[in-house]
């Protein structure tokens, strides 16, 4: 157990199946924790037969997942998701090898509500770590990746409450304030990951050791992206506060693809925010509308607390931008595309974004008024 697991919020009493993680962790409906605890020596070996014998023994009877719960669905997609990315590693298609897998898929998919595959929630959040843990490699620098990871899973969670509460309100609520503040009290668990990762994952391992791993794979003649670190729900902050008025067409086709691999509540909250006012479109228009008359005390408050969240965004942003630029570097990558589907150059585009919405919003809020009486 981390620091993190420890302050995290209660999520596993939520009424979504999906945030009980210990649950999920601690399901293993297929019996696969001896098999995958093998996995690393096969991927070693390049032991194709095995990986196919391993993904076939483990297969369930695909009418009984109907009556599994949410927790063991999402754990037996878990399990066959690495078996999945390995073989896929090593050039053989899955389900080419092994065809009886796609029942199987499909209803773990209906089950769960989500892809008929695995994402990164269950490479890494729905993982178990320490002895169970689930891993390609069995490398210390794979179990620092997935943990960077974990790390940010529940203060995004919490997020989403958070950003939901600003979407309703006003500039001038004193509630607005706070609901940024919170917002960026949870978005620093981003930059504490990347710290994490910047200091424990070598560019080149994620690249020439890890990346093959995350390759998309072809089910029933659709092709899914693998468990890649881009599905991590950064965006559902963006949303309310910034991209749902104020994106670019390059970050919009990236969301609408990501947007797939995410929790039904996470789908349904872009659908229900994405035409709405961004926070950062709703304070200058305030501003502005307060002209160089006085700005009322709770406007001010609002226009500081937006600019620290955006400032939060910016730093985890350009350090993420720092390891991917190496990592997908010319001399080192085997990959132009990142595992979610998208170049380095979607990262500086979504950088700059977020970088000219806090310059603007600082520079309304430092515009020379009156001060309030
Ligand atoms: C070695 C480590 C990492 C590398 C090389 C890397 C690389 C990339 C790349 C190339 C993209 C572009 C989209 C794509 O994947 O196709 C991306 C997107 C993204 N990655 Fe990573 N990443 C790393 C670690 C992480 C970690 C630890 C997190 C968070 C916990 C993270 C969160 C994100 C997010 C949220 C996006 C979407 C774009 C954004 O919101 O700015 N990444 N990453």
């Amino acid at each position: 157990m981390t620091l993190y697991d420890l302050v995290a919020p209660g999520l596993d009493g939520s009424a979504d199946p999906r945030y009980r993680i210990a649950e999920i962790r601690a399901a293993d409906p297929l019996g696969a924790d001896q098999p995958l605890a093998a996995l690393p020596g096969m991927n070693r070996d390049a032991d194709v037969p095995a990986l196919t014998a391993a993904l076939r023994g483990l297969l369930p009877d695909p009418a009984g997942v109907a009556r599994w719960s949410v927790p063991e669905a999402l754990a037996a997609m878990r399990d066959l998701g690495m078996l999945l990315g390995s073989l896929k590693r090593h050039g053989t298609e899955p389900l080419a090898a092994v065809p009886d897998a796609l029942p199987v898929l499909a209803a773990l998919g209906r089950r769960t509500g989500m892809v008929p595959r695995d994402t990164v929630h269950h490479y890494t959040t729905w993982n178990p770590p320490g002895a169970r843990q689930r891993m390609f490699t069995g490398e210390r620098m794979e179990a620092h990746l997935q943990q960077a990871v974990r790390m940010v899973f529940p203060a995004l969670v919490a997020a989403l409450d958070t950003c939901g509460e600003l979407a309703r309100l006003e500039p001038y609520d004193p509630g607005f304030a706070t609901a940024l503040d919170r917002t960026a009290h949870q978005v620093r668990a981003m930059v504490d990951s990347i710290d994490f990762t910047v200091a424990q994952v070598s560019p080149v391992f994620f690249a020439r050791g890890l990346r093959p791993y995350f390759e998309e794979v072809e089910i029933a003649g659709r092709r899914y992206l693998g468990p890649a670190a881009a599905q991590v729900p950064l965006w559902l902050v963006d949303l309310t506060v910034w991209q749902c008025d104020r994106s670019d067409p390059a970050y919009d086709a990236f969301l609408d693809e990501s947007a797939v691999y995410a929790l039904p509540a996470w789908r349904a909250f872009r659908s229900a925010h994405r035409g709405g006012t961004s926070a950062v479109s709703k304070l200058s228009a305030a501003l502005s509308w307060e002209g160089g008359s006085r700005t009322p005390p709770a406007l001010a408050r609002s226009a500081r607390s937006l600019a620290e969240l955006l400032r939060i965004l910016k730093t985890f942003r350009a350090r993420h931008f720092g390891i991917a630029r190496k990592a997908y570097g010319e001399e080192v990558r085997l990959y132009e595309a990142g595992s979610g589907g998208a170049p380095v150059a979607l990262l500086r585009t979504v950088l700059d974004l977020t970088r000219d919405n806090e310059t603007l919003v600082r520079r309304a809020a430092e515009r020379p008024r009156t001060p309030a009486a």
